[in-house]
């Protein structure tokens, strides 16, 4: 049967081999649909498609015996004590419930294999062989919702969601054209819609399977909105957005600042609690927002920074009204007040 391409759904069978106009193979006969086929003919401006009748969903999870995904299986297990301890360090200090939380959550998705879990995992699976830098960022920002969701006092149960949430709060990407997700100068406004929309593919992605819990499908489409309703794509205001997405919405932000990226060096985290303090009273959940700022800082106190005026200096005292400009003692022992001293900033952390 010949099917148009919105109506073509992962998990389907594709019943031709396609071609370039120019004569490239860019898909076999028999190839079950994933989110990177779907944006392979996007790519390509395929509109149509010919596709299997008795479409075998589920082929679509016979991934979990190929030797690619016994590799990533083996990474991602490894992956899982490092990304820990880079969470660690970003954060420093030591979380033993947050390192079981995220083994716990990861464990239960790469090795249980009932039903829900098997959707999640093949989606996991996508979003590495996609993008090594959406799969870290969607593993990281799991791992900072869950410290904030246990700094706000959240239940175990709402923890584990949190860090599936992360995990999936991106899946919408994998249809956005890898040129778009790298490239490295100003979208064009186009460009930007494209990249905009990825939180109701994301939606509609996770909305094919009735058994992934609701608030992970919610968090894919609301992680991008904003309490003063200068989000997207619904433009809620802060009373329409749940607490997952609330959440989310920093843990990404945060991470997305902070994390080493090709095209750049790591934000400095008082920059980014700069950046809270300055926008985050309209843009994010106020009481979430301080709960995380008086986290991160907390563990920067005593920590060795680089100045602008090219000193190292330690930290010695938060403000509480200018938090991202603490009291520093500088390395010949005088004393510098970053909150009095505006033209002097904090570049980096020194470890
Ligand atoms: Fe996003």
């Amino acid at each position: 049967m010949r099917m148009s391409l919105e109506n073509i759904k992962v998990g389907m069978s594709v019943g031709q081999d396609l071609y370039t106009e120019s004569g490239q193979l860019i898909i076999l006969n028999n190839t079950v649909v994933t989110p990177e086929i779907l944006a392979r003919l996007k790519r390509f401006k395929i509109n149509a498609v010919e596709i299997n009748d008795s479409a075998p969903e589920a082929d679509l999870f016979d991934i979990k015996g190929t030797p690619a995904f016994h590799s990533f299986k083996s990474e991602a297990v490894e992956a899982k004590e490092s990304l820990s301890a880079s969470l660690d360090s970003i954060l420093q200090q030591s979380s033993d419930t947050v390192h079981i939380d995220i083994i716990n959550n990861l464990s239960t998705l790469l090795y249980e294999s009932n039903k829900s879990n098997l959707h999640l995992i093949d989606m996991v699976y996508s979003m590495h062989e996609y993008s090594d830098a959406i799969y870290t960022h969607s593993v990281n920002v799991g791992m900072i919702a869950s410290h904030l969701g246990r700094w706000l006092g959240l239940s175990d149960d709402d923890i584990k969601l949190l860090v599936t949430c992360g995990l999936f709060h991106d899946i919408g990407k994998l249809l956005i054209p890898k040129e778009i997700l790298t490239k490295s100068g100003d979208l064009t406004a186009e460009e930007r819609k494209l990249l905009r929309s990825h939180p109701q593919k994301g939606f509609e992605l996770l909305d094919q399977f009735e058994d992934i819990d609701p608030r992970v499908k919610q968090v894919a489409l609301l992680h991008h909105e904003r309490c003063d309703g200068s989000g997207y794509p619904l433009h809620f205001e802060g009373k329409n957005v749940d607490i997952y997405s609330k959440i989310i919405a920093i843990a990404d932000v945060y991470e997305a600042m902070t994390a080493e990226r090709a095209y750049r060096e790591p934000i400095c985290p008082f920059a980014v609690v700069a950046y809270f303090e300055k926008e985050g009273v309209h843009k994010f959940e106020t009481q979430y927002v301080l709960k995380f700022i008086n986290k991160i800082l907390d563990s920067y106190l005593h920590s060795k920074v680089l100045l602008s005026n090219g000193q190292e200096a330690t930290v010695i005292l938060i403000h509480k009204n200018m938090k991202s400009r603490p009291l520093v003692k500088l390395s010949d022992g005088g004393f510098l007040d970053l909150a009095v001293n505006l033209d002097v900033e904090i570049l980096r952390m020194v470890s």
